[in-house]
């Protein structure tokens, strides 16, 4: 029986003994019934380590909302939101710590909900070991190989199968061996260290901390006390220094330090580092703290370090071992796990945030999705929510990293949505790509300024954006009429146009899209910077599209220019009897039918055509420009 660490002798002898007990991270994984948080409030009641007022409050609410009759449910114990309890699932990951006369344990409680992989990826980035749970009555289920696939892919080497349930299958040694043999042959290939199968019944205490009575056939430890002796390796103290600058701190003229925690290795006073992007190198001043200055620093300690030389070192940069630098690249391979709702497409653009760097990215290729049932490869033109697949990535500057195999803080990222804020991806970087190495931005001595001068205009891209059939073209072409009567170099590059040439292999579907524009977005760059005023009529209807279009201009230089026009209006006008078709179902993925659009929220000119002339509506644009210095 383990019991919770009473407080012998004094409180730093106390401290002192818990300093040097060993800590384990893990998780629990599974589907939603597998019983997760049951298990978690078990080790944790067990342990003696919940307080006599929390137990009270669990024998209430066990009545009150408990799926386990007269019993105490210790999912209530776990499942503390009141949300989950109306919905009878976990939604987010909750961190608990306990510790034993052994061992310390920080657990990551994650749900099994499908659509919560993402949760699942944030708690196993840090775990030493995962616990699958599977219910004996159902074997192996789909969940329980995606979420052991994602455990392996964060790095995870130690499992334990908890096969849960036991007492409802009679305690039959049949079930137990049967369903060891099925995940065994799966997770052959996953890379696990260790993988300890248990029969238990978290319900009934079998097995979780003392032996069970009722299993008789099984001659294998606890799952506490393979907890508690289980040895994992934590090396990452051993590892390269690695330093992610989270801040540059400079309270006063005199001091100049670089804020962050240490992703890996150590640092002591007087050793050498290099500044990764720059490859510039220094020396350690000081190792400040809050508590005062420190000789060393070691992984996981949150400190301030000063150089002995002024380098520049910004946010997002890292600091490392000169005799071990990690990779600093704007190209890389990675594998992505897919959170949103909304698909990854390729050629879009999402910000990319490693451990301190926040960049621009896209991914470049999706080389393969890998089924988790199976681990084929199969090909794909994007990931739909909870896939995972294999793909090359682009960032608009470059990268400090390691490979993920190499170093689980600095070989991870995420992606986020720029429009919602939400985490759409978790990535594990697999190794730098040196493709862009050896092409080198050839220097240019007439550059857009002298060609702008030499032509006496500011050089800009107006891009319209609105239904088919909302007026773009028409009020687009007046416009390029007024600017080249005033004698101004001007090109248009029209959706219609453009896909009879360069981009003649592409359709509508949204990843078709999304490359229509990105070529569109790049075409136009290239004519700005040959100091033309571009003037870009698609339908664009992506925010992220438009978005990245106005992100490769230098600020003022992209204006937004949204024609309005209702989409019953555009299917009144039907220039090109498109709407007809589409509304025939002779068209697929017609824009405003069975497509999206989605509108503009901050265009610089917003025009509503109900009513007005093209040519009305063209001078208003054309006030604008003046106003813009555009002339
Ligand atoms: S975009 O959505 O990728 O920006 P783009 O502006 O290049 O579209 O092309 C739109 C033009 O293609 C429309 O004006 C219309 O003439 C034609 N078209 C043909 N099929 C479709 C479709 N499914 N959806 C929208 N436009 C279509």
């Amino acid at each position: 029986m383990n019991h919770a660490t009473p407080f012998p002798g004094s409180m730093t002898e106390y401290l002192r003994e818990q300093e040097s007990k060993s800590l384990l991270r893990f998780l629990t994984c599974g589907s939603v019934d597998d019983g997760k948080s049951t298990l978690i409030g078990r080790l944790l009641y067990d342990s003696k380590l919940i307080f006599e007022d929390h137990l009270a409050a669990l024998e209430r609410d066990s009545a009150k909302h408990g799926t386990t009759g007269e019993d105490i449910d210790f999912a209530l114990l776990v499942d503390g939101l009141e949300a989950e309890r109306e919905q009878g699932i976990t939604i987010d990951v909750a961190y608990r710590f306990f510790t034993t006369a052994k061992r310390k344990f920080i657990v990551a409680d994650t749900p099994g909900h499908e659509e919560y992989t993402r949760n699942m990826a944030t708690g196993a980035s840090t775990a030493d070991l995962a616990i699958v749970l599977v219910d004996s009555r159902q074997g192996i289920l789909r969940q329980t190989r995606r979420h052991s696939y994602i455990a392996s892919l964060l790095g995870i080497r130690h499992i334990v199968l908890a096969v849960n349930k036991i007492d409802l299958v009679g305690y039959d040694q049949a079930v137990f061996d049967r369903i060891v043999a099925d995940y065994t042959a799966f997770a052959r290939d996953l890379g696990f260290k260790t993988v300890q199968p248990i029969p238990i019944s978290a319900r009934y205490g079998d097995n979780v901390t003392e032996a069970s009575s009722h299993t008789g056939w099984y001659a294998g430890p606890t799952l506490m006390h393979h907890l508690e002796t289980v040895q994992v390796e934590n090396d990452a103290r051993d590892k390269p220094f690695r330093f992610p600058v989270q801040y540059v701190s400079r309270p006063n003229l005199d001091f100049r330090g670089f804020a962050g925690q240490v992703a890996s290795g150590q640092v002591a006073v007087g050793d050498p580092v290099s500044v990764a992007k720059s490859g510039h190198r220094s020396r350690i001043k000081e190792i400040v703290t809050q508590d005062g200055s420190l000789d060393r620093a070691v992984e996981g300690q949150a400190v301030t370090l000063v150089l002995e030389d002024q380098v520049e070192v910004s946010r997002g940069n890292m600091l490392a071992a000169p005799e071990a630098r990690p990779h600093v690249a704007d190209q890389f391979q990675a594998h992505l796990i897919w959170f949103s709702p909304t698909p990854m497409i390729p050629g879009r653009s999402y910000i990319l945030r490693t451990e301190a760097d926040s960049v621009g990215a896209t991914v470049t290729a999706l080389k393969h999705q890998v089924d988790v049932n199976t681990f084929a490869h199969e090909a794909a033109k994007s990931l739909q929510m909870n896939e995972i697949g294999v793909c090359n990535i682009g960032t608009q500057s470059p990268i400090a990293f390691d490979a993920y195999r190499d170093n689980r803080v600095t070989g991870g990222f995420i992606l986020i949505d720029r429009f919602t804020n939400a985490t759409v991806g978790a990535g594990m970087i697999d190794f730098p790509l040196r493709r862009a190495q050896n092409i080198h931005w050839q220097a240019i001595e007439v550059d857009k300024q002298a060609r702008a001068a030499i032509k006496h205009q500011k050089p800009s891209v107006l891009w319209f954006t609105g239904l088919s059939g909302s007026g773009k073209s028409t009020i687009a072409n007046a416009v390029e009429k007024l600017l080249h009567a005033k004698g101004r170099h001007t090109y248009i590059l029209d959706g219609d146009n453009v896909r009879h040439g360069l981009n003649r292999d592409l359709g509508f579907t949204e990843a078709d899209r999304v490359e229509n524009i990105r070529r569109v977005a790049e075409v136009a760059k290239l004519m700005a910077d040959a100091g033309l005023i571009v003037i870009v009529s698609f339908i664009s209807p992506f925010r992220s599209e438009r978005q990245l279009a106005r992100d490769m201009m230098p600020d003022g230089e992209f204006i937004e220019i949204f024609v309005d026009t209702p989409l019953e209006e555009c299917a009144r006008r039907d220039p090109k009897g498109l709407y007809r078709k589409a509304m025939a179902g002779e068209i697929k993925n017609f824009t405003g039918i069975d497509s999206p659009y989605e509108p503009p929220q901050q265009p610089e000119i917003h025009l509503h055509t109900i009513g007005r002339e093209p040519v009305m509506l063209a001078v208003q644009v054309e006030e604008f420009l003046e106003s813009r210095g555009i002339r």
